[in-house]
């Protein structure tokens, strides 16, 4: 006989806290420093068109689909894509391994996004404390995060331990809140942490709006020139694929669709729970939060600090530098600046928690779900695979994993995934069923255009993608074309390890079926 399930199913305490959950996902580091990098390399203010046309085109329709198909797979007490894509195509033997994306694309980000997610508990002390006060340049700040990264060894850091230190905090937070469970960790974290978000975020945009002309020397380098800069469009720049590519990715990335994490959060919904309006409530915060607050702090300071050619370097040379090395100098010339940069910090601390712990939810319920252990077991688990994990990035981190592991689980994984999702609802339920589960206890009524949108142009879009993305970029990283010869051990090393990490969660997957099996043939 099957056993019975160790512990009761969880569920969400209220339908705000779903949002709240579901937007805190979304609301992370992507909004706030991806982004504007972004917008600022691609076009200007052009990236919004191919920006709002991937919003709607496929943002919106993966959210919707994953809240809805979420929900479904929750009605038979599954969370995570290889059950829940079963219970949608119950004849296919294989879906289920296609569904090992799901949990084998958020681990790995977890892995390296917890990382990052550390240097900013790190930098919001030394903003307190004033540990990088004696850096009043680019090249001292920079070299003051390479030191902390353990990537120099210099006047400011002789080795990782602080960096460590603070990853070992960050980790455990990440497990603890999991641990805690779904309502009384999850749901009050991302209630409390995104009010505290929008707040810190709303006095920093103010901050940097009333930066003025700092520079009286300069009168044209001011806050509304530096908006200028980011918004002004560049329109011949829409004309190449790869500002299509980045716009698609970016709503990718912000919205955290087509990675599994939101059909996990769903399937805790009940059968007669709103998922339309709940969808677009969550995804119309997070591009608030990403197009109003994160188009302005960044971008606009450093240009009325730096002027118009630096905040170009820099915008080029990534999100990192803006965060990490441009913000904290801005706000070292501002009046409060100490506190302004402790909230700056802070602020993305706690956005990349509550992103963060949507990416454990989805391995750690697989083992809770199809192995029957309960919450803290799974959580234990979870945590001595993805800790060892984590120890590769820390200190490869220089040699390329990281990046090998953001394009595997960031970029590639992402639209495939996506596409699954899409055939799934469209082809497999099919358009009439997929609709009125969509509105099954919804408090909106989508426009009929969307049937059309989801069964078509979405994967069309997506196909697209995919191709352009495989010439441009997919086929060389593979290849290793852009890695530079001392790396390339270690990014095939990182690359075999992610192979095994997904074959592992195959064969768990393979051991689980057969579990169920034998229990369903013996009763
Ligand atoms: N949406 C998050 C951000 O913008 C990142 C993320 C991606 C989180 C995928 C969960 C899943 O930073």
């Amino acid at each position: 006989m099957a056993e019975p399930r160790k512990e009761p199913r969880e569920a969400w305490g209220s339908r705000l806290g779903v949002i709240l959950a579901v937007a805190g996902s979304a609301v992370g580091l992507g909004n706030f420093l991806r982004f504007p990098v972004q917008a600022a390399k691609n076009g200007g203010g052009a990236f919004m068109i191919p920006y709002f046309i991937s919003f709607l085109l496929l943002g919106l329709p993966l959210m919707w689909i994953e809240w809805t198909i979420g929900r479904f797979g929750g009605g038979f007490e599954r969370s995570t894509a290889p059950g829940i894509f079963e219970t949608v195509w119950q004849k296919n033997r294989f879906i289920k391994y296609f569904g090992v994306i799901g949990i084998f694309g958020p681990t790995i980000i977890f892995v390296y996004y917890t990382y990052i997610e550390s240097w900013l508990l790190g930098y919001s002390v030394f903003a307190l404390t004033g540990r990088y006060a004696s850096c009043t340049d680019q090249p001292s700040m920079a070299a003051f995060l390479k030191g902390y990264q353990g990537l120099v060894q210099n006047e400011h850091f002789s080795g990782i331990g602080p960096a460590y230190f603070f990853f070992l905090v960050t980790f455990a937070v990440n497990i603890l809140v999991i641990w805690v469970g779904l309502r009384a960790g999850i749901e009050r974290v991302c209630k409390y942490g995104l009010l505290v978000l929008f707040i810190l975020a709303i006095a920093i945009v103010i901050r940097v709006a009333t930066l003025g002309t700092p520079d009286p020397g300069r009168p044209e380098w001011n806050v509304n020139n530096g908006f200028g800069f980011l918004w002004n469009p560049r329109w011949a720049e829409l004309k190449e694929a790869k500002v299509w590519l980045a716009a698609a990715g970016q709503i990718f990335f912000t919205l955290s669709v087509g990675f599994g994490v939101i059909l996990t959060y769903a399937s805790y919904l009940r059968r007669r729970d709103d998922v339309a309006l709940s969808g677009l409530t969550a995804s119309t915060a997070n591009e608030f939060a990403e197009v109003i607050l994160g188009g302005s702090i960044v971008i606009p300071a450093a240009f009325a600090i730096f002027g118009p050619q630096v905040t170009q370097e820099i915008a080029e040379g990534g999100a990192f530098n803006l965060g990490f090395v441009t913000m904290p100098l801005v706000l070292q010339k501002v009046a409060f600046g100490q506190f302004f940069a402790f909230a700056w910090f802070f602020l993305l601390f706690i956005a990349g928690v509550t992103s963060s712990i949507s990416l454990a939810l989805p391995a750690v319920v697989f083992l809770q779900d199809e192995f029957n252990l309960d919450r803290k077991t799974a959580s234990i688990l979870f945590a001595i695979v993805t800790f060892n994990l984590c120890q590769v990035v820390i200190f490869f981190n220089g040699q390329g994993a990281l990046d090998e592991m953001d394009f595997w689980g960031g970029t590639f994984c992402v639209v495939l995934f996506a596409m699954i999702e899409v055939v799934l609802f469209a082809w497999v339920f099919g358009m009439d069923k997929a609709w009125s589960e969509l509105h099954s206890g919804s408090d909106i009524r989508i426009p009929r255009i969307y049937r059309f949108i989801i069964k078509y142009i979405t994967p069309l879009f997506l196909v697209l993608i995919l191709g352009f993305w495989f010439v441009q970029e997919g086929w060389p990283t593979l290849l290793l074309e852009k890695t530079p010869a001392e790396n390339v051990p270690y990014v095939i090393g990182t690359r075999v390890l992610l192979i095994d990490l997904f074959a592992a969660l195959a064969f768990l997957v393979w051991l689980a079926w057969r579990k169920r099996h034998n229990g369903e043939a013996a009763r």
